[in-house]
C-alpha cells in the first residue's frame, strides 16, 4: 500500500537521486506522498511533499539535501489525512522511520507516551513508532536494543526503515506481512519490491514475516524474531523482475494491454499440470480480490463445467470473517497479481489453520511474493511486471493459467488455448474503433456491462477497470438479471456494453439485447462475425475474432481494457496512478 526504499552509499556518495529512482518505481503502490530523510554532517534531514512524487522533487531542486544513507516513502493513507504533516518519514530529534503497514495498538502505545510527555506532530499510527524509538533513546539504550524493543512492543502489520543519527552508518528494517527485498549490488538498498531497487543490485534478499536485518555499505546481517542471527538465501535478479519502464508507449496500462498475447504465449508455455493434481479433490475454493476475484468467477463455470468439481469463489476480505466451513479435501486456489494482497493472504493462512487436509495452491504474478512463497504449489502467471494499478495482462493470464487447469483433461480444448495469443493480436487491432466509441462515453455518468454465463464475470471487470481508471460508475449485471430491477437504469444515455458471442447463449442474450434496445438508445455490442449478422445499425458493433466460446473471457476482456484505457485518457486522468487506489493492498 506505500513503497519505501532504503540506500547506503559505499562510497560515501549522495544517495538523494538514488532513493528518489526507487521511489519513481514505487510511485503505484500510493502517490498521497512521499518525502525522505538522510543522515549528513549535521544530523538527520527530511524533505516531504504532498501529492505525486514530481512535486517532492521539485522541493529538492529548491533545497537540495545530501547524505550517504537514507529513506524514501510514497504513501496510500491508512490513518490521517493526504497532508505533509501525515507524510512519511517519520523524524524526531534522533531517529527518522518510514512504514508499510498498519500498527494496531497505536493507540495505546500513543496513550502511553503522550503521559511520559511525548508529543505528535501527526495523525499517523507510524509516528507513533517513531516517537517510541525516541522514547527508548532517552532511556539510554542504543539504536540496535531499541529497535529491538520496539519489535516486541507493536502489534499489526509493517516493513520499518529506521535510520539513527547515533549510528549513521545502519538501516535497521523489520517486516511483519508487508513485503521487503534487500538488494547488493553497486551499493545496498531496500525496496517494498526488487523493482524499485533492481536496477543498481545483481543479488537480492527476500526477508520474511518476523525478520529484521541491519545493512550497512558491506552488507546486511538478518535475525529472526528473537534476534537470532540467521542466513538468507540470495536470489539473481533477472530481467523479468525489473520495470522496464513504459517504452515507446505513453502509460503502463496500454503497454502492458499491448502485452497481453506474449503474456499468454508464455504463460501457456509454462503452468504443466501434473497428472495426478486433481486426483484427492473433491472441491475447489477459490479466495480472491477485485479483478483477480472476477478471474475467479470465470474459473468456477470451467472447473464445473470441465472437472465436475464444485467450485465456491468468495472475496477474501469477506471469507475469513464468516466462520466458514472448510471440507476436507479442498483445493483452495488463491489468485493473486502482486503475492501481495493482505486480504488473499489473511484468508489463505485462515484455511491453513483451520483444515490441514486442504492443497493450498497460488495463481501469482511475483514468484517471491509473500502468497507464493506460502503457497504448496505455485502456477505462475508468467505476465511480467505490471505497474499500471489497473490489472490487465495479469488478469488475461490468471485466466490461461485457469483454463490450463480446467482443460487439463481435455486435449481438445487445450489445443484451443494454442489459437488464443493469435486472437489477442488481432483484437488489439480494433483499439481505432475502440477509440471512436470512447467519445461517445467519456462524458457519462454511469455505464451498464451485461454478460450471460462465463462472460458475466468479464462484464463485472470490464466495469470495474472503466470505474477505477476514469471514475465513471460503472456495474456489471448478469443480462438475464436486468428484468429483475437494474433495467430501470436503462434511458437513452446510458451506454449498455453487451458482450454476445456467437454460441451456446448468443439466442438468449440476443433477446436480453433487445430488451435493451426498446428501452436505451446508447446499446453497444462486441460480438463475432457470426453473432454480427443478427445486429441492425441501431446498435454500435465491435466485431471481434470468433474463437470457441469457451475462450471467450479471456478474448473479450482486452477490448474492455482498451475502452477504459481511451476513455480515461480522454478525459485527462491518470490512467496509471487512478486517485485513492494503489497496486498491491497489503493492508485490510
Ligand atoms: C485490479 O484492476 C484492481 N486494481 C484490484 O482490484 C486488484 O485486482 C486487487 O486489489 C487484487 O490484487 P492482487 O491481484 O494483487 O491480489
Amino acid at each position: 500500500m506505500c513503497g519505501i526504499v532504503g540506500i547506503v552509499s559505499k562510497d560515501n556518495s549522495n544517495v538523494v537521486c538514488d532513493i528518489i529512482n526507487g521511489l519513481e518505481k514505487l510511485e503505484y503502490r500510493g502517490y498521497d506522498s512521499a518525502g525522505l530523510a538522510v543522515i549528513d554532517s549535521t544530523g538527520l534531514r527530511r524533505l516531504r511533499a504532498v501529492g505525486k512524487l514530481e512535486n517532492l522533487v521539485n522541493k529538492l531542486k529548491i533545497n537540495p539535501i545530501y547524505g550517504t544513507i537514507g529513506i524514501g516513502h510514497t504513501r496510500w493513507a491508512t490513518h490521517g489525512k493526504a497532508t505533509e504533516e501525515n507524510a512519511h518519514p517519520m523524524v524526531t530529534k534522533d531517529v527518522a522511520l518510514v512504514h508499510n503497514g498498519i500498527i494496531e495498538n497505536y493507540k495505546e502505545l500513543k496513550a502511553d507516551l503522550s503521559q511520559k510527555g511525548y508529543e505528535f506532530t501527526s495523525q499517523t499510527d507510524s509516528e507513533v513508532v517513531a516517537v517510541y524509538l525516541q522514547m527508548e533513546l532517552d532511556n539510554g539504550l542504543r539504536p540496535r536494543e531499541a529497535f529491538r524493543k520496539m519489535l516486541q512492543a507493536v502489534r499489526g502489520t509493517y516493513a520499518f526503515l529506521a535510520i539513527f543519527k547515533a549510528q549513521p552508518d545502519i538501516i535497521f528494517c523489520a517486516r511483519n506481512k508487508s513485503p521487503i527485498a534487500v538488494g547488493f549490488g553497486k551499493y545496498m538498498s531496500i525496496g517494498s519490491d526488487v523493482g524499485s531497487i533492481s536496477a543498481n543490485c545483481s543479488e537480492i534478499v527476500y526477508m520474511d514475516d518476523g525478520d529484521y536485518a541491519e545493512v550497512t555499505k558491506d552488507g546486511a546481517k538478518f535475525f529472526d524474531n528473537g534476534f537470532s542471527t540467521i542466513d538468507k538465501p540470495r536470489v539473481a535478479v533477472t530481467d523479468d523482475l525489473v520495470n522496464l519502464g513504459k517504452g515507446e508507449y505513453s502509460h503502463y496500462m496500454i503497454k502492458e494491454i499491448m502485452e497481453q498475447p506474449s503474456a499468454i504465449r508464455k504463460t501457456l508455455l509454462g503452468n504443466e499440470v501434473p497428472k495426478e493434481f486433481f486426483d484427492k479433490i473433491s472441491r475447489i475454493l477459490i479466495l480472491a480480490c477485485g479483478t483477480s476475484y472476477h478471474a475467479g468467477l470465470v474459473g468456477k463455470y470451467w472447473f464445473e463445467k470441465y472437472l465436475k468439481l464444485p467450485t465456491h469463489v468468495e472475496i477474501a476480505s469477506e471469507y475469513r470473517y464468516r466462520s466458514p466451513v472448510i471440507e476436507d479435501n479442498t483445493l483452495v486456489l488463491v489468485i493473486t497479481q502482486s503475492g501481495e494482497t493482505i486480504d488473499t493472504l489473511e484468508a489463505m493462512e485462515y484455511v491453513r489453520k483451520n483444515n490441514n487436509t486442504c492443497c493450498l495452491a497460488a495463481i501469482s504474478n511475483v514468484l517471491n511474493s509473500a502468497i507464493s512463497r506460502s503457497a504448496d504449489f505455485v502456477f505462475h502467471t508468467e505476465a511480467g511486471v505490471e505497474v499500471g494499478v489497473a490489472s490487465t495482462k495479469a488478469f488475461t493470464a490468471q485466466l490461461t493459467v485457469l483454463a490450463k487447469l480446467a482443460f487439463c483433461k481435455n486435449p481438445e480444448l487445450l489445443n484451443q488455448l494454442q489459437n488464443l495469443p493469435m486472437a489477442c493480436e488481432s483484437s488489439l487491432l480494433l483499439k481505432e474503433d475502440i477509440d471512436k466509441l470512447s467519445c461517445r462515453i467519456k462524458d457519462c455518468a454511469n455505464a451498464i456491462y451485461l454478460g450471460r454465463d462465463n462472460l458475466y464475470p468479464i462484464a463485472l471487470e470490464g466495469a470495474l477497470k472503466l470505474k477505477e481508471v476514469s471514475y465513471i460508475h460503472a456495474e456489471g449485471f448478469a443480462a438475464g438479471e436486468m428484468k429483475h430491477g437494474p433495467i430501470a437504469l436503462i434511458d437513452d444515455v446510458v451506454p449498455v456494453i453487451c458482450l454476445c458471442p456467437s454460441g451456446s447463449m448468443f439466442d438468449k442474450m440476443f433477446s436480453n439485447i433487445q430488451v435493451a434496445q426498446a428501452r436505451g438508445k446508447n446499446i453497444i455490442v462486441f460480438t463475432d462475425s457470426m453473432g454480427g449478422k443478427s445486429f441492425d445499425e441501431s446498435v454500435e458493433k465491435i466485431v471481434l475474432p470468433s474463437i470457441n466460446q469457451e475462450l471467450c473471457p479471456i478474448l473479450y476482456s482486452i477490448p474492455l481494457q482498451l475502452l477504459a484505457y481511451t476513455v480515461t485518457v480522454l478525459k485527462g486522468e491518470d490512467v496509471d496512478k487512478p486517485r485513492n487506489l494503489a497496486k498491491s493492498v497489503t493492508v485490510e
